[in-house]
C-alpha cells in the first residue's frame, strides 16, 4: 500500500505535546496541516512553537530556512471541528479517555468522508473499544508516536479487531514516508513497547526490593554493562514515578493481574510520598538546587592475576579471553569441567562464571562448595566498563578473598567491578532474560512479529539491541535456563518460560535464523 500522498489534507486534534508533535512532522513531511484544540487559542499557540522550533533547526544547519518556512506555512489552526472536512487522514492526540476518543470520531465521521483515515496516537486504549460504533470502523487505526514525537523515530501502527490490514499498511508507509521507523502491532494491552519494557523496570524494582544493590549501583550496571543509555532507577525518576506506576498498573489489570506485570511496593511508597523523580525534586534520587549524585558501589583493587584458565567454552562472555590476554595476563584454554558445563574461569582455586540464573550459594551447594563467584552478563564483553559480581554464602570466610581475586582479574582488564548480592541472575542478565520473555510472549501471541518487536525496543525506548536478537546471542537456551533457575528460586509465575523460547530451544533456531 503506498503511503498518503504529499497534497492530502492531515488533521490533528489536540494540540497538546504529542498533537504538536505530530503536526510538525506531518507538516516538515510536506502535507497541509491542519491543527485543533479545544483549548481556546491553543492550536495557534501550538503552531507558533512549531514555528520557532523549525526555525531553530534551520539556524542550527538541520534543515534548510526554506524547508523550515515552507512547513510553518503548511500550518493552519482549525476554528470548529467542521474545518476537518476533505481530511485523507486525523490523527487524535487529545485527553487519554475512551469516551473522549469515541465521542470525537463519531463527531468526525459526520465531517470526513468514509474513506478517511481515523488513527489515534493512544497509547493504553484498546483500539478495538475506540473503533466500537463508529462508522466505517475499519478505517480506526492506532498510529502510537513515542515522547517528543519529533525526535524519536519509533510509531506503533495498531490494528483493532475492525481495522482493515490495506488502512493499515497505509499508516505504515506513511509513517516511514514522513521518516519514521514503523511497526505492526496488534491492539493488546500495552501494544509493544510499552508491555516488553515492563521488567525493565519491574526487575531493577525487584533487585532493589531484595537488597540486591544501590540504586546507583543497579543504574551503572544497566548502562555500564548493559549498553543501556539509563538505569532503571534513573529513568523511572526522568518518566515520573507516577506516570510509569500508573503504566504499570493498567498493564497489570489489563492482564487480568498476570503476576509478569506486578507493580512494586517500593514505588508505590514513592508516588504516595509524592517522590515522583526529577520533577518534583525528589525519586530514588535528590535533584533541585543541591543535586545528588550518587556513585557506583565500586570494589577497591584486587591482586592482578599471573594466569588464569578458561574452561570450556564462555559462550557470551568469550569476548574476556582477549582482554585478560591484551592486560598481559597468561590465558590457558582447558576443556570444560563437569562441574561447569556451560564455562568457567579458574584463577588459581578461584571458579567464576557468567550466571545461569541460580545463585552463587545454591551453585556452590552443587559444586562441593569450590569458591565460586558469578559474574553478570555484558551486552559486549570485549567492551563493558564494569561488571557485577556475587559470591556465594558457603564460601564467607573465604568470601572476601575469593571477591577480590575475580575483582583483580577484571580490574586488570580495565572493567570496574560492582559487587551485588547473591541473587539469582545478578542485574543485567535476569533484567534482559525477562525482556526477551515479554517480546517472546508478545511474538507467541501474534502481537507483533520478532523483527518489530526488536525494532519498537530499539527505536521506541533505544534499547543497545533487540530483546530477542538478545536473547539469539546470549544462546536460547542460557536464556531458558536463566528463567526456569528464576522460576524455580521464586516459585513464582512471573518467571515462566514463555512457549516461545521452549519451541526455539526445541527447534534450535534463534529469534532471527
Ligand atoms: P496533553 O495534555 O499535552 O494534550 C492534550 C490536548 O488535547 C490538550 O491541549 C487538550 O486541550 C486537548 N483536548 C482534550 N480534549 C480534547 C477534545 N475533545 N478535542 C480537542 N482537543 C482536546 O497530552 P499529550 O501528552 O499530548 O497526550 C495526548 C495523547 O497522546 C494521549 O492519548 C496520550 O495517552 C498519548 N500519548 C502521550 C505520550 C506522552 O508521552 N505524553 C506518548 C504517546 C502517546
Amino acid at each position: 500500500m503506498p503511503a498518503l500522498s504529499k497534497d492530502s489534507l492531515v488533521v490533528v486534534i489536540g494540540a497538546g505535546a504529542m498533537g504538536a508533535g505530530i503536526a510538525q512532522i506531518a507538516a516538515v513531511a510536506g502535507h497541509p496541516v491542519r491543527l485543533f484544540d479545544t483549548r481556546p487559542g491553543a492550536a495557534l499557540a501550538a503552531i507558533d512553537g512549531i514555528a520557532k522550533t523549525l526555525t531553530k533547526l534551520a539556524e542550527k544547519g538541520k534543515m534548510p530556512l526554506e524547508a523550515a518556512n515552507h512547513a510553518a506555512s503548511r500550518l493552519v489552526a482549525m476554528n470548529a471541528l467542521s474545518d476537518a472536512a476533505g481530511a485523507a487522514l486525523v490523527v487524535e492526540a487529545i485527553v487519554e479517555d475512551l469516551a473522549a476518543k469515541q465521542g470525537l470520531f463519531a463527531e468526525l465521521a459526520a465531517i470526513v468522508g468514509d474513506a478517511c483515515i481515523l488513527a489515534t496516537n493512544t497509547s493504553s486504549i484498546s483500539v478495538t473499544a475506540i473503533a466500537k460504533g463508529i462508522p466505517a470502523p475499519q478505517r480506526v487505526v492506532g498510529m502510537h508516536f513515542f515522547n517528543p514525537a519529533p525526535l524519536m523515530a519509533l510509531v506503533e501502527v495498531v490494528s483493532g479487531l475492525a481495522t482493515a490490514p490495506a488502512i493499515a499498511e497505509t499508516v505504515f508507509a506513511t509513517a516511514a514516508a514522513w521518516g519514521k521507523v514503523p511497526v505492526h502491532a496488534k491492539s493488546s494491552p500495552g501494544f509493544i513497547v510499552n508491555r516488553v519494557a515492563r521488567p525493565y523496570y519491574a526487575e531493577g524494582l525487584r533487585l532493589l526490593q531484595e537488597g540486591a544493590a544501590t540504586p546507583a549501583t543497579i543504574d551503572a550496571l544497566l548502562r555500564e554493562a548493559g549498553g543501556f543509555r539509563m538505569g532503571p532507577f534513573e529513568l523511572m525518576d526522568l518518566i515520573g514515578h507516577d506516570v510509569n506506576f500508573a503504566v504499570t498498573r493498567s498493564v497489570f489489570d489489563a492482564y487480568f493481574n498476570d503476576p509478569r506485570f506486578l507493580p512494586s511496593l517500593i514505588q508505590q511508597e514513592l508516588v504516595a510520598a509524592g517522590r515522583l523523580g526529577r520533577k518534583s525534586g525528589q525519586g530514588f534520587y535528590r535533584y533541585g538546587e543541591t543535586p545528588e549524585t550518587p556513585e557506583a558501589e565500586t570494589l577497591p583493587a584486587g591482586p592482578t592475576p599471573a594466569e588464569v584458565r578458561i574452561l570450556g567454552d564462555l559462550g557470551p562472555a568469550r569476548g574476556l579471553a582477549d582482554r585478560f590476554v591484551a592486560a598481559g595476563i597468561k590465558v590457558v584454554e582447558e576443556g570444560m569441567i563437569p562441574r561447569f558445563p556451560h564455562g568457567a574461569i579458574a584463577v588459581g582455586d578461584v571458579f567464576l562464571a557468567l550466571s545461569d540464573g541460580r545463585s552463587a550459594t545454591a551453585r556452590s551447594a552443587e559444586t562441593w562448595g569450590s569458591a565460586l563467584v558469578l559474574f553478570d552478563l555484558a551486552l559486549d564483553y570485549a567492551s563493558c566498563k564494569r561488571i557485577g559480581l556475587a559470591c556465594a554464602d558457603q564460601t564467607m570466610e573465604s568470601n572476601d578473598s575469593a571477591i577480590a581475586v575475580a575483582a583483580g582479574l577484571f580490574q586488570a582488564a580495565g572493567i570496574a567491578v560492582s559487587q551485588l548480592d547473591d541473587i539469582p541472575g545478578l542485574a543485567v542478565l535476569r533484567t534482559v532474560a525477562m525482556l526477551a520473555n515479554e517480546a517472546a510472549d508478545a511474538v507467541n501471541q501474534g502481537v507483533c512479529s520478532a523483527a518489530d518487536a526488536d525494532m519498537a525496543m530499539m527505536k521506541g525506548v533505544n534499547y543497545p539491541l533487540g530483546p530477542l536478537a538478545w536473547a539469539d546471542r546470549i544462546g536460547i537456551h542460557r536464556v531458558a535456563d536463566v528463567l526456569t533457575h528464576l522460576a524455580a528460586h521464586y516459585g513464582e509465575d512471573r518467571y515462566r518460560v514463555s512457549p516461545l523460547i521452549r519451541r526455539k530451544v526445541w527447534s534450535g533456531k534463534g529469534f532471527h535464523d
